[in-house]
């Protein structure tokens, strides 16, 4: 019987925007549970501020600037990421961006590509890439962050709640089209989770209070929160997992 346990010792991980916030934590604990990590981001300050809090915790990471909705700078991350370690065990496909949008039909054109190109895009570009390294090793693990946004229709999100609906139904049919190389497709739907990109909603006294009035458990989420999720679909305790998705959120869904 195989081992069941948490252990990414020898495997080679790359989390998309893993500079701050909940990609920074994810990687934080894939490098804690042995994993080789890589994270890219578009600024190489934000890059320069992680390596230091790896390094403060004794953990060498690889990173690269990239734009993770550009093809050409997404090719130039796996080759990268081939170069040095010649192979990718773990995809974490964690950037995400949004910002106050008008109604959906009222939206310029210009923020329609950009919210689509940085959530979905990016995802399809990051994971055609993953896809060829993991082929040839005959397994791998693309875990997709998408939001509880994917399911409900949220004002001022619009796009961004398409986008992330986007990557739900790209997670499940890569699921499909990969079940049969042995690659897992899984994606995590966190609600609010305190970081930068939330800051509008829990900086807010009078918002917050609002908002953890919908959340059953009280409280909105810490990275922490989110980061066992993305461990286990990484990990083998998750293999006969494909194409789920699986929601952190305190129970507001339910
Ligand atoms: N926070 C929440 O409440 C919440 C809730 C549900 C889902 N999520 C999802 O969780 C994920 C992480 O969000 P977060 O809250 O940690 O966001 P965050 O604090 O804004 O961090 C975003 C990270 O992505 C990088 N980034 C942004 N755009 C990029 C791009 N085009 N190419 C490459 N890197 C890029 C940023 O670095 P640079 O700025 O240097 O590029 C940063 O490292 C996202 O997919 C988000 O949609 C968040």
């Amino acid at each position: 019987m195989k081992k069941i346990n948490l252990d990414l010792s020898g495997k080679v991980a790359l989390v998309t925007g893993g500079s701050r916030g909940l990609g920074k934590a994810i990687a934080l604990a894939v490098a804690e549970n042995g994993a080789n990590v890589v994270i890219c981001g578009r600024k190489q300050e934000n890059l320069d501020k992680a390596i230091d809090e790896f390094r403060d915790m004794g953990k060498d990471i690889m990173v690269r600037v990239t734009n993770v909705g550009k093809s050409d700078e997404v090719t130039a991350l796996f080759q990268g990421v081939e170069e040095k370690f010649g192979k990718l065990d773990i995809l974490v496909n964690n950037v995400g961006m949004n910002i106050l949008t008008p109604s959906v039909a009222d939206s310029d054109e210009s923020l329609w590509d950009k919210i689509i190109e940085t959530n979905l895009k990016g995802t399809y570009l990051a994971s055609g890439r993953a896809v060829k390294l993991m082929k040839k090793a005959g397994r791998g693990k693309i875990i997709n962050i998408s939001s509880i946004a994917a399911k409900k229709a949220s004002m001022g999100m619009g796009i961004y709640c398409v986008a992330k609906a986007g990557v739900e139904m790209l997670t499940r049919v890569l699921a499909v089209e990969l079940a049969q190389n042995n690659i897992n497709v899984n994606a995590v739907a966190p609600g609010v989770v305190r970081t930068r990109f939330s800051r509008p909603f829990w900086s807010n006294e009078g918002l917050l209070k609002e908002i953890t009035g919908t959340i059953p458990m009280g409280r909105i989420a810490e990275t922490e929160d989110v980061v066992g999720t993305v461990l286990f679909l990484a990990s083998g305790l998750s293999d006969y997992i494909t194409g789920e998705v699986i929601t952190v959120d305190g129970g507001s869904m339910a």
